[in-house]
């Protein structure tokens, strides 16, 4: 494992950004796995201003998103397809084709998590996974249970989870109660591993994810085994790594 801590989210956002556009730099058609919440967003930014600037084009890449809410329409402010286009998605060269956000609307939910880990597969697997984590040691949806699952799954999100992100909704009535997400095993598969992480509530998470026990209930500990996994925080989230 490769800590990575920066003094500034400016800097964080700088070297996060930077690695994916060296990924591409040499591997053009990187398959990149993109998470969403608060804390990719400033990479996003960058990679926005990478694009722009003519530093890295997105024109043979694939992405696959981690999650996505099950039951909110795809245009809803809140859904994560909403979130990766205003993001990103709109800002860059990345043919839409390529873009790949599980279905929270698909009849058959099932079939949709079967469907999307074969298409991670028929893509070549992932090279780059960026992970935020959550204050419950979750990574994607994947939310700590006594067992884990390894490959996308329907997940029924914790209470913790959904007031976590009650901020984006009206009321915490109007957030989702169940998630598609890529599973963990699907998420260890990814060649490398960037789990991102800012500010100081982050600070105790993640000193239990990569200094504790490795422990379901705990999913993002796992990440510990990952042979390719680089960390990047601010000074507050990894004060106590
Ligand atoms: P955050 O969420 O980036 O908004 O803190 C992370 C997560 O819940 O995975």
């Amino acid at each position: 494992m490769n800590v990575l801590t920066f003094p500034s989210n400016e800097e964080l956002n700088e070297a996060a950004a930077g690695l994916l556009t060296a990924t591409l730099h040499q591997k053009a058609n990187a398959v990149l796995g993109l998470a969403t919440g608060s804390t990719p967003i400033g990479v996003y930014e960058k990679l926005v201003e990478f694009y722009k600037k003519g530093r890295v084009s997105f024109q043979s890449a694939t992405t696959f998103n981690l999650d996505e809410y099950v039951g909110l329409p795809r245009d809803h402010a809140e859904s994560y397809y909403t979130f990766m286009n205003t993001r990103l998605f709109q800002h860059i060269d990345l043919p839409e084709a390529n873009a790949h956000i599980p279905d929270g609307h698909a009849d058959d939910p099932q079939q949709e998590c079967e469907r999307y880990d074969r298409m991670i597969g028929q893509a070549g697997g992932i090279d780059v996974q960026i992970l935020g984590i959550g204050h419950n040691g979750h990574i994607g949806f994947n939310e700590p249970g006594d067992t884990l699952q390894s490959a996308t799954h329907l997940i029924e999100l914790h209470e913790e989870t959904r007031k976590a992100n009650a901020r984006f909704f009206a009321s915490i009535d109007e957030v989702p109660t169940k998630a598609i997400t890529v599973g963990l095993g699907t998420i260890m598969k990814s060649k490398s591993i960037l789990l991102l992480a800012r500010g100081s509530d982050k600070a105790e998470i993640m000193r239990r994810a990569l200094r504790g026990p490795i422990d379901p209930q705990c999913p993002a500990s796992f990440l510990q085994l990952h042979p390719q996994l680089i960390v990047m925080t601010d000074s507050e989230a990894g004060r106590l790594l």
